[in-house]
């Protein structure tokens, strides 16, 4: 539905075979998705019913304020978008959002900018450019995706904005939480991205709150990429699977073609 950089869609599918085989096809109460971002894998395990109710949750409050639109109004969510994608003046958007930041209006910037990158200046305000061989989306497109994501998602999702360690405080035993935080790469240098990065002791701290109340933590962190390994070490308290090789978005971003075997770190048994 939303375009994203990072986005789990291709993942998503493995990972869910990975709960799957942990726990049975039996719903779990609630899946968290703190780092939600295009909230890739809600949506893929909202699609096979393998939650009761979905959070979504993300400290980038103006993509939850396009999330709760996506679901709760998503005809005024594409027509608005239509008007957007209809001036298609990229820059008026962007400037635009920066004093009223409103779900169509970061829907658009999303969709035209480049390689669906979010990208942050040191103010905090959204300053990627447009890639100007893209006009975004189709509007059809966006309402088709917005009505049959809100169908999916009506009734049975919360969406939070806030720090995951806030939005996932009531999660209990019997619970699934999903973590796709910003990795290392991401979150530290030049490559910083999204609006906030998050460090080794947050991830360290969550983790830990997350297991002394019983919940299943599964994380997508770091991984391999061209023969180098970045994955730094994580609690014992979790194991270590890996994904099938799937090919690299970020080298793609850089005209490469890598593989990358992505990690799946998951709570022991
Ligand atoms: C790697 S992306 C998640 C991508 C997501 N799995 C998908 O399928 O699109 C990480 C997300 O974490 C968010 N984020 C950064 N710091 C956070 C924090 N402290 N608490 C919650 N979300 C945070 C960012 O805004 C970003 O959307």
């Amino acid at each position: 539905m939303i375009p994203y950089q990072g986005s789990k869609r291709l993942l998503a599918p493995a990972i869910l075979d990975l709960l799957r085989a942990r726990l049975g096809d039996a719903p779990v109460p609630r899946l968290y998705e703190p780092f939600a971002g295009s909230a890739a894998l809600t949506l893929a395990a909202a699609q096979a019913g393998l939650a009761q109710q979905h959070i979504v949750g993300d400290s980038y409050a103006p993509l939850i304020a396009l999330w709760q639109a996506i679901v709760a109004t998503p005809q005024q969510l594409a027509d608005g978008y239509r008007a957007v994608w209809n001036a298609g003046d990229y820059d008026a958007v962007r400037a635009a959002f920066h004093s009223e930041p409103t779900p169509d209006k970061l829907l658009y910037l999303l969709t035209r900018c480049v390689k669906a990158a979010v990208r942050f200046n040191r103010q905090g305000a959204f300053n990627q450019a447009a890639d100007k061989r893209r006009r975004g989306t189709h509007p059809d497109r966006v309402a088709l995706l917005a009505h049959a994501a809100a169908q999916l998602l009506a009734g049975r999702a919360q969406f939070r904005a806030g720090d995951a360690l806030a939005t996932t405080a009531d999660a209990q035993a019997g619970d699934v939480a999903y973590l796709d935080p910003p990795w290392h790469g991401t979150t530290v240098g030049r490559d910083a991205r999204y609006h906030a990065g998050y460090g080794h002791a947050a991830l360290e701290a969550l983790i830990a709150a997350l297991h002394a109340r019983g919940v299943l933590v599964l994380l997508s962190y770091d991984g391999k990429r061209g023969g180098r390994d970045f994955a730094q070490p994580l609690p014992q308290s979790l194991e270590r699977l890996e994904l099938p090789p799937q090919r690299s978005a970020q080298a793609t971003l850089l005209g490469r073609v890598e593989w990358t075997t992505e990690s799946l770190y998951v709570s022991r048994p």
